[in-house]
């Protein structure tokens, strides 16, 4: 159930302050990865939220979101596309720059990595600012994708992505 979720998603994360940089609390969910019935526990829990037939694609976003995305599109027995950071696509590619506290980012995926009208599962470990997932979103749509969900295993709600991602649904494992 959710509270259970939540509580397991809470059990298997490691708070290290100072990482990356001073003043970050970093979230490390790899206890949860490295957990084979908690990893299987919260990717099952993922597939029923949505529904199975709710999909037909699972997005995942470099480099963490790739664990979550390939367990998620496996237990549903559908495909991953990988939204990458830039300059690792080798064919044609969208690109959608966001700003980060400290300079740009700029993610990416092939421009034919969607047929039209694919419905769209995006997935992340984890949902700070948003400003990933805000990029993701765009670029999917940008793709051809129709994104019909998105979801993270942790998100700190105290950033505010769940406002600057609205009107766009969140659905969060556990918020903290
Ligand atoms: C982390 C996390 C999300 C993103 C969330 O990835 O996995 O993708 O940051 O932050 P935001 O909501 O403020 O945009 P990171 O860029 O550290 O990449 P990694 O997974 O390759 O370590």
């Amino acid at each position: 159930s959710g509270p259970e979720t939540a509580r397991l998603v809470a059990s298997r994360v490691l708070d290290v302050p100072d990482f990356p940089q001073p003043g970050v609390m970093f979230k490390d969910l790899m206890p949860l990865f490295a957990d084979g019935a908690a990893f299987r526990e919260v990717t099952d829990g993922i597939v029923a939220y949505h529904g199975r037939d709710s999909f037909d694609v699972v997005v995942g976003i470099e480099a963490r979101g790739f664990v979550v995305a390939a367990a998620v599109a496996y237990a549903a027995g559908v495909g991953v596309v990988p939204v990458r950071k830039a300059g690792k696509l080798p064919r044609a590619a969208h690109s959608v720059s966001y700003a980060l506290e400290y300079g740009e980012a700029t993610l990416e995926v092939h421009e034919d990595a969607f047929t039209a009208g694919h419905r769209v599962l995006v997935v992340d470990d984890v949902l700070a600012t948003g400003g990933t997932a805000e990029a993701t979103l765009d670029l999917v749509e940008r793709a051809g994708g129709t994104v019909t969900g998105f979801t993270v295993l942790l998100e700190l709600a105290f950033l505010g992505a769940r406002k600057r991602l609205a009107p766009r649904p969140v659905h969060a494992l556990l918020t903290v």
